[in-house]
C-alpha cells in the first residue's frame, strides 16, 4: 500500500498544472502522478493551435470571447463559467510565462495572434504549431525541479476507491460517496498497487481512440472518464464528441495528423478534389465557421461526391510565411510527397475531443467527496455542445488552479482513510487468447464510427446499443475471470466510454452543435 498526501492521475496541461502548483504550496506534502505511458503522452502535447486569451485590448475583450464561446457552444454553455474562464485566462496565462513558457512575437515585441473558426478576433496564443508539447515540457520541468512531486510513468489507473471497496453498497442514488485514492497497474511489474490519498484529482484526458480516426494518441481511451462512471459519478453531455474538421487524410496509424484549424486562419480554403469551394453553401463564415458545422459540411461533401476526403487549399498563400508558423506540418506534409505549395492538402475529420465528462462545479469538485476532475475528462459547462477552438488548454489551465484552490482551502481537515483492501487478484489466469480482446477493441471503435459518428440516426444508435450490450457482457467474463492487463483495462473503458455517448445520445432529443441525429427535425 502506498500512501500519497494528493494522487494526480494523468500527466497533460492540467495534471502537471495542479501537481506544481499543489507542491509549491506544501512543500513538505507529498504529490504522486500516475501515467499510463511515458509522461509526455497526452492530448496536451498534440495541441497544435494554442490557447485562445485576450490580450488584445484594442481589437479583443472578454465579453466577444465570452461571446463567440457562447455561440459556438449553441446555447448549452453555462454562462457563469464562460464568464470566469474568460476573465480568469490572461492571469493563468501570465502564470505559465512566469515559469518559462514560450509564445510567438510579431516583429513589434507584441503576441503574435492567430486566428481560429467561430473566433471573432485575432487571440490565439501560440508557440509555432506546437504549443500543447511546448507548454507541457515547461511544465514539466518544474515538476521535475520540485522533489515532493513523484511522477509515477507506466502506471495505468485500474479503479477508484470509494467504499464500494469497504463492501457497501454505492449506486447511483449515493450522497455521500467518498474516494480514497486508486488502484493501479504497474505495468513493469505487472502489480496492482493500492493508493491512498487525501484528495485525488482525475486528469486523464479524452476518448478519441473510441473512434477508428483521431487525432488523440494511442493513450486517449477514455479511462478516467471510465472509472469516475464506475464508482457512480455524474457524467453529462457525452453525446457532444467534437470532430476536427481537418485531419490530414492517408497517414493510417492510431493517431490521425492534425492540419491545425490555424492554418484555415491563416487563409486556407477547403476545397473538393475539383477545386471547388463548399463551405459557403453551409455558412456565411467560410472555412471559418465553427468545427461542428464544417466537420458536418465537409461529411456531407464526402458521402455526395464518394471521395474519402477533401481538400485544404494554401497554394495561394505566403509558403516562406506558412513554413514560419507551420514548421511541423509544412514537415509532415512534404513527408508524404504534399508540398503545399504545389498540393492541396488532403483533410477528412476525425474524432478530437469530447465536450462533455464528469460533472463538475466551478472549484472542479464532482459529486464523489474528495475527488476533483480537470482537462477534458470534466464536463465544467464551459464547451456546452460544441468547443470553441484553443479553449481548451485555457480551461485545464483554469479549472487545475480552481481545484488547487479548493483543496489547500480544506487541506487542514482531510485525512488517509485506513484499512482499505488490497487488489484482489487470486482466482484469476493470463487470459488464453488475446484475441478475444483486441477483437472486442476493433468491433466497439467500428461501432462508433458507423453508428455514432458526425451524424447519426436512431436506428444507428439502437444498434450500436445492442452490439454494445453484447461485447461489454462478454468482456466482464474475461475481466472476472483473467488477471489485469493494460489491453484489458482499456477495452473494459472504451466499452463504457461508448455505452456513455451512445445512452446520452438516445438521451438528447434536440440537434446541437457537435449532436445530429437525422430523425430530429432541424427546428427546435
Ligand atoms: C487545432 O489546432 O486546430 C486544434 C486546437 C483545438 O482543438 O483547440
Amino acid at each position: 500500500m502506498q500512501k500519497t498526501d494528493f494522487l494526480v492521475i494523468g500527466s497533460g496541461l492540467a495534471g502537471l498544472s495542479f501537481a506544481v502548483k499543489m507542491a509549491r504550496h506544501f512543500p513538505d506534502q507529498q504529490i504522486t502522478v500516475i501515467t499510463k505511458d511515458s509522461v509526455n503522452e497526452s492530448n496536451t502535447r498534440y495541441a497544435q493551435g494554442g490557447i485562445a486569451v485576450v490580450t488584445d485590448l484594442l481589437n479583443d475583450d472578454f465579453d466577444k470571447h465570452k461571446k463567440d464561446t457562447l455561440i459556438a457552444g449553441d446555447g448549452l454553455c453555462d454562462e457563469y463559467i464562460v464568464d470566469l474562464v474568460v476573465k480568469e485566462g490572461p492571469f493563468r496565462l501570465q502564470e505559465i510565462i512566469d515559469l518559462g513558457a514560450e509564445f510567438d512575437r510579431s516583429p513589434d515585441g507584441s503576441y503574435h495572434l492567430g486566428m481560429e473558426g467561430a473566433h471573432s478576433a485575432r487571440r490565439i496564443l501560440h508557440y509555432k504549431d506546437v504549443t500543447g508539447f511546448k507548454i507541457q515540457s515547461t511544465l514539466l520541468d518544474e515538476a521535475h525541479r520540485l522533489s515532493n512531486v513523484h511522477i509515477l510513468e507506466h502506471h495505468f489507473a485500474v479503479d477508484l476507491i470509494t467504499q464500494h471497496h469497504l463492501g457497501e453498497v454505492v449506486t447511483k442514488k449515493s450522497t455521500d460517496i467518498k474516494c480514497f485514492g486508486a488502484y493501479s497497474l504497474d505495468l513493469k511489474t505487472h502489480k496492482i498497487e493500492t493508493y491512498i490519498a487525501k484528495t485525488t484529482i482525475l486528469a486523464s484526458g479524452g476518448i478519441g481512440q473510441v473512434y477508428q480516426l483521431t487525432t488523440n494518441p494511442a493513450v486517449a481511451t477514455g479511462d478516467g472518464i471510465a472509472m469516475a462512471y464506475r464508482a457512480k459519478a455524474l457524467l453529462e453531455n457525452m453525446q457532444f464528441v467534437q470532430f476536427h474538421p481537418t485531419a490530414l487524410y492517408g497517414n493510417p496509424g492510431e493517431t490521425a495528423f492534425l492540419i491545425s484549424e490555424a492554418v484555415r486562419g491563416f487563409g486556407a480554403i477547403l476545397k473538393t478534389r475539383n477545386g471547388k469551394t463548399f463551405m459557403e453553401k453551409y455558412d456565411e463564415r467560410g472555412s471559418l465557421a465553427s468545427r461542428d458545422i464544417v466537420a458536418r459540411a465537409i461529411d456531407s461533401e464526402m458521402k455526395a461526391s464518394g471521395d474519402p476526403c477533401v481538400f485544404l487549399d494554401c497554394r495561394h498563400l505566403d509558403i516562406e510565411e506558412f513554413k514560419e508558423h507551420f514548421p511541423n506540418i509544412y514537415q509532415k506534409c512534404l513527408s508524404l510527397d504534399i508540398d503545399v505549395a504545389k498540393d492541396m492538402i488532403p483533410v477528412a475529420p476525425a474524432a478530437h475531443y469530447v465536450c462533455g465528462g464528469v460533472k463538475t462545479d466551478e472549484w472542479g469538485r464532482t459529486n464523489i467527496d474528495n475527488l476533483y476532475c480537470c482537462g477534458e475528462i470534466a464536463c465544467t459547462g464551459l464547451h456546452g455542445a460544441n468547443r470553441l477552438a484553443s479553449n481548451s488548454l485555457l480551461e485545464a489551465l483554469i479549472f487545475a488552479h480552481r481545484c488547487y484552490l479548493d483543496v489547500i482551502q480544506k487541506a487542514s481537515t482531510l485525512s488517509h482513510m485506513e484499512n482499505i483492501p488490497e487488489w484482489q487478484a487470486a482466482g484469476t489466469t493470463q487470459p488464453r487468447e488475446w484475441v478475444l480482446i483486441n477483437h472486442n477493441r476493433t468491433e466497439v471503435k467500428n461501432i462508433m464510427s458507423d453508428y455514432v459518428s458526425i451524424v447519426r440516426s436512431n436506428e444507428r444508435l439502437q444498434r450500436a446499443l445492442n452490439r454494445l450490450e453484447i461485447i461489454h457482457q462478454e468482456t466482464e467474463r474475461l475481466y472476472k475471470t483473467t488477471t489485469l492487463s493494460p489491453q484489458l483495462c482499456e477495452l473494459r473503458n472504451l466499452i463504457n466510454v461508448a455505452y456513455l455517448i451512445v445512452k446520452q445520445s438516445i438521451e438528447q432529443k434536440e440537434n446541437r452543435g457537435t449532436f445530429y441525429n437525422v430523425d430530429i427535425g432541424a427546428e427546435r
